[in-house]
């Protein structure tokens, strides 16, 4: 059981609003810190709020991006032991998840493996979940392997899908879930982590 501070950072392309949520929680509990926050995305809004807040945050390159020996170095050089994926856009580099020793997480909005996979991100899964007609859907915090949203399944949340809702709106629903449940994931797997990693 880890009795240390847990040093996690966390990437992201776009608003970052997971971000904020992991950021709010861990200001006021003890156990683990946000201590980087990496964007493919120049001025992605998830670097704005690193800024806000005072964490460390750096924009990745295509060239530092395509170099797992930077990646893998950048972590260490901020001590982190977790990486925590929060609306990051791309594949991560194969050869920095080999060598990353450390747990690396996804969040997705769906409950995987249904919706998916490439091409499934943001309102592209809320629209194919309305047209084909689910009830229901939720969100899926699993680890991540070198294949698209399919690496071990951590936890997934049920939501009972309002009628009336439209893409939008069941996005909404479905991104208040994540904000709740994200940190909480978080937390348990730093707690389980072993000291030296
Ligand atoms: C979330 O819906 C998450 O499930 C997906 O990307 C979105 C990120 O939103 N992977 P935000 O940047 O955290 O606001």
């Amino acid at each position: 059981m880890s009795e240390q501070v847990v040093r996690i950072a966390i990437w992201g392309s776009g608003s970052g609003s997971n971000a904020q949520s992991i950021i709010n929680y861990f200001k006021i509990r003890a156990g683990v810190e946000v201590a980087l926050i990496v964007s493919d995305q120049p001025e992605a809004y998830i670097l704005k709020r690193a800024e806000q807040a005072g964490i460390p945050r750096i924009y990745l390159n295509a060239g530092q991006r395509k170099d797992a020996s930077f990646l893998i170095q950048l972590m260490q050089d901020h001590r982190i032991s977790m990486v925590i994926l929060a609306g990051y856009m791309r594949m991560v580099n194969p050869g920095f998840l080999k060598a990353f020793p450390g747990p690396v997480m996804n969040i997705h909005p769906s409950l995987l493996p249904a919706y998916g996979g490439k091409g499934m991100y943001g309102h592209f899964v809320h629209e194919a979940v309305l047209s084909a007609g689910e009830k229901v859907t939720g969100i899926t915090i699993h680890f991540v392997n070198e294949v698209y949203d399919e690496g071990e399944i951590i936890y997934q949340e049920k939501l009972e899908i309002d009628p009336s809702w439209d893409a939008e709106e069941l996005g909404k629903a479905v991104l208040k879930i994540e904000h709740r449940c994200y940190p909480e994931i978080i937390e348990k797997i730093a707690k389980k982590l072993p000291d030296n990693l």
